[in-house]
Formats: C-alpha cells, structure tokens, sequence
C-alpha cells in the first residue's frame, strides 16, 4: 500500500481514531523533510515497533532563528513519500504553516513550551537564541496531535534529543522516546538535510568536521583525558576554511560541561563552511 499524505490535523485525527480501535501502537517520526538514510533510520526503526508508522514533514518557521535558512530549507515532499515509504512508514503528516499556527501573524499571543535557560545557553542553543522553544513548541503540538506511544529522535541533534527527553518526564507526556543511532556517509560526514548546500570543494572541508571528533576519541582511547588537550587534538584536524563554533565536552546524563572525560561523556561540535552551519557528536565510550 502506498504511503497516505495528509496535510489536515482534524483528517489525520479521524484516521488515527479508526485505528485506535484495534490495539495499536502508534510511532512518530518528526522530521523536516529533505529525507535522507539518517531520517529513513529512524522510519525503519518506528515500523519495526509499531504498527502505524507517522512521518511529520513540517519545515517549522518558529525554530528558526532571523537570518537562517527557513525560506531556502529544501522542501522536497515527492521525493521524500518515496523515502518515507521505502523506509516503512503509513503515514506522512504534512501540514500548511497556517494549519500548524493559525495566527502566526501574532507570534506574542503563540504559548510555548520553554526548555530551562541553563540548558539552552550552551551548544546550539547558544548561537541559536529561542530555537529549543520552537522544536519543543512544535514537537509538543505533534505529540498532542498523534498522541503516539514511541517516538524516534536522532543522536546527530544530541542537544535536541536530550531536551525532548526532559520535556517529555517534566511534563508528563505518555510517549516513550527512543534514541536513534547518528547515520554517517561513508566518508564519515554526518547526513544532514543542509549537506544538499554544500559544494564539492566545501565537502572536503566539511569532511574534517567528522575528521576532528574521531581524533578525539581516538586520543581518548589512546588515553587522554583533559579536555584542554582533547580540544587542542579536534582543533588541529578542522580544516583552515572551516570556522569552529563551539566544541564542547559534556556529560551524557547532564548536559553540563567536564573538564576530565569518561565513557559518559559526550563530545559535540557545530562549525560553518561558509555559510552552512553543520553538527556533529561522539560519546566517548570505550
Ligand atoms: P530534522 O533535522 O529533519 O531531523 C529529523 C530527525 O532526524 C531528528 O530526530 C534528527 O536528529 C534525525 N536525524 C537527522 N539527521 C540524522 C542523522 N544523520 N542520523 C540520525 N538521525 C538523524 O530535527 C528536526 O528535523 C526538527 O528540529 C524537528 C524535531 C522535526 C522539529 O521541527
């Protein structure tokens, strides 16, 4: 059966309510489109669980920050029904902006769901003011629309996937996430949706982004602790057109920074190649 797309809540609700009848579990991928092996993952990881398996491709104005790229975010949604439905998904959930915030116009009179400061203020967050209160905003609104049993998030927004958890146990959202692996290309580089911006000499460049967080954990491996020397080793892999925005080391569990790592620690970087800002991460388990 080919994938459904709806782009209306009140329709997709009817369809989840008829199949609410049976006993089945529900899963939600939330997604922005530009669907890649790293998104389709987490497709074939929710259809291994559930039964009905929901794609959200929604490209959310409120997470981006003035000045980004909301208005050249690749939209892609033909090409993404395929990938969506070759990775096992029933579902894709695409709704207008004004489906999703009916009076955007008003941003002010919008209610947010607001991640705690201290845990914004530092990686993405930092750079990206606001942003965590449009991704938890909007994922709110999803889980309150699809109310899924499981949802799958990315280890590649490790920041993201840590808040949501949080969100979800402070907030009491009866929805189990599950942490999907970050997919790689084969030389390493992390897929990304805005991978698609680079060109082929900004990829070399690229390329050492990944480069710099397999050196440190190799040095870590090789026994190196302090994260003084361990930025030094990151540092020196990032190629010369690369500019760094932050590398961080923090723990898994808290989120806050470590001066001396261990196998719970989590090593996460975001840098620019030109104008394309681009994450990656490592935890450094042995
Ligand atoms: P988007 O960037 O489209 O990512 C959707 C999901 O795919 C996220 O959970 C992300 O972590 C995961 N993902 C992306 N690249 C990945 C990779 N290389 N390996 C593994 N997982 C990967 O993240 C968002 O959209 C938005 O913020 C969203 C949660 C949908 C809210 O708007």
């Amino acid at each position: 059966m080919s994938v459904l797309v709806i782009n209306e809540i009140k329709k997709l609700r009817e369809i989840i309510k008829e199949n609410r009848k049976e006993p089945k579990t529900i899963a939600l991928v939330p997604t922005m489109g530009c669907l890649h092996e790293g998104h389709k993952s987490l497709i074939a990881k929710a259809s291994s669980i559930a039964d009905l398996t929901i794609v959200s491709v929604f490209v959310n104005p409120i997470q981006f920050c003035p000045g980004e790229d909301y208005d050249r975010y690749p939209r892609t949604l033909e090409a993404d029904k395929d990938a969506a439905q070759s990775a096992g998904a029933d579902i894709i959930f695409a709704p207008s902006v004004s489906e999703m915030y009916p009076n955007l116009q008003k941003f002010s009179d919008l209610t947010m769901v607001v991640p705690p400061y201290e845990l914004t203020d530092i990686m993405c967050g930092k750079s990206r003011v606001g942003h965590f209160d449009g991704v938890e905003t909007v994922v709110t609104k999803l889980f309150n629309i699809v109310q899924p049993d499981i949802a799958c998030f990315g280890m590649k927004d490790i920041q993201q996937l840590f808040l949501i958890k949080k969100m979800v146990r402070d907030l009491n959202i009866p929805v189990e996430i599950i942490p999907c692996p970050l997919v790689r290309e084969k030389n390493g580089l992390a897929l990304s949706s805005r991978n698609k911006y680079l060109s082929d000499e900004d990829k070399v460049k690229a390329l050492s982004i990944s480069r710099s967080v397999f050196a440190i954990r190799d040095a870590y491996k090789a026994g190196i602790k302090e994260t003084k020397k361990l930025f030094d080793t990151g540092l020196a892999n990032l190629d010369k057109g690369v500019e760094l925005e932050y590398l961080e080391f923090v723990d898994e569990n808290t989120f806050k920074p470590v001066e001396s790592v261990n196998q719970d620690t989590i090593c996460a970087m975001a840098a620019r190649v030109g104008n394309v800002r681009l994450i990656d991460n490592i935890i450094l388990e042995v």
